[in-house]
């Protein structure tokens, strides 16, 4: 990515808030942000920001930017097709965090996630040591009592969504603001077909 390109996109004291993620298609979204009932304390990510996180980055300067676009366009698999799962919650129904769809085991979206972690290293870049659970976000849940999310679990056990088609995947800028946090794409990267 030129400089040109980057600017296009803010910086924060030179920083960028970035992760990594696959987009997902409008209709998917639409049908996930109709599972968005009444959870007591729930705080429900807006349809149109929801994704599979492949990557959290936090903060990353210019230079970082650009050493990992560089090693991020070196990632050639073929696309995949990914099917929805049952809900979740994390870490678990005693303590609610994180409300999720699942996705069901796919391979290549494993291999995905472990060449985008391989190139977010190599840029110089640290990551958490966390195993990859594939899940989409639907809502963050503040003081959290155990059981909030039962009848919501229980309500929707396994959503039957249609599959889901992985052509690329996405670098996308996090810019916090007063609203919750806006998601920008910065780049794609296309899988091969
Ligand atoms: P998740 O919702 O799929 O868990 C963008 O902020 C995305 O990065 C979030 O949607 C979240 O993915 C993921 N993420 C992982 N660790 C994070 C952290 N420490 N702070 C913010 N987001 C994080």
């Amino acid at each position: 990515m030129s400089r040109e390109q980057c600017l296009r996109y803010e910086w924060h004291g030179g920083v960028m808030r970035l992760f990594i993620a696959i987009e997902l298609p409008d209709d998917a979204k639409k049908a996930l942000g109709r599972l968005q009932t009444d959870v007591p304390g729930a705080r429900w990510v807006p349809a149109g920001q929801m994704h599979v996180t492949l990557s959290f980055l936090g903060e990353v300067d210019e230079t970082g930017v650009e050493r990992l676009v560089g090693q991020l366009v070196h990632i050639h698999l073929p696309e995949f097709q990914l099917c929805f799962g049952g809900t979740g919650c994390f870490p678990d129904r005693r303590r609610p965090r994180v409300l999720w769809v699942g996705l069901e085991p796919h391979p290549q979206l494993n291999v995905l996630a472990s060449r985008v972690r391989e190139a977010v290293l190599a840029s110089g870049i640290l990551q958490e040591e966390r195993t990859f659970s594939p899940h989409i976000t639907l809502a963050r849940i503040k003081q959290a009592a155990s059981g909030v999310c039962d009848t919501f679990l229980d309500r929707y056990k396994k959503p039957g969504f249609p599959s889901l088609h992985v052509r690329e995947f996405t670098l996308f800028q996090s810019r916090l603001t007063p609203q919750g946090a806006v998601h920008i794409p910065v780049r794609s990267f296309p899988l091969v077909l």
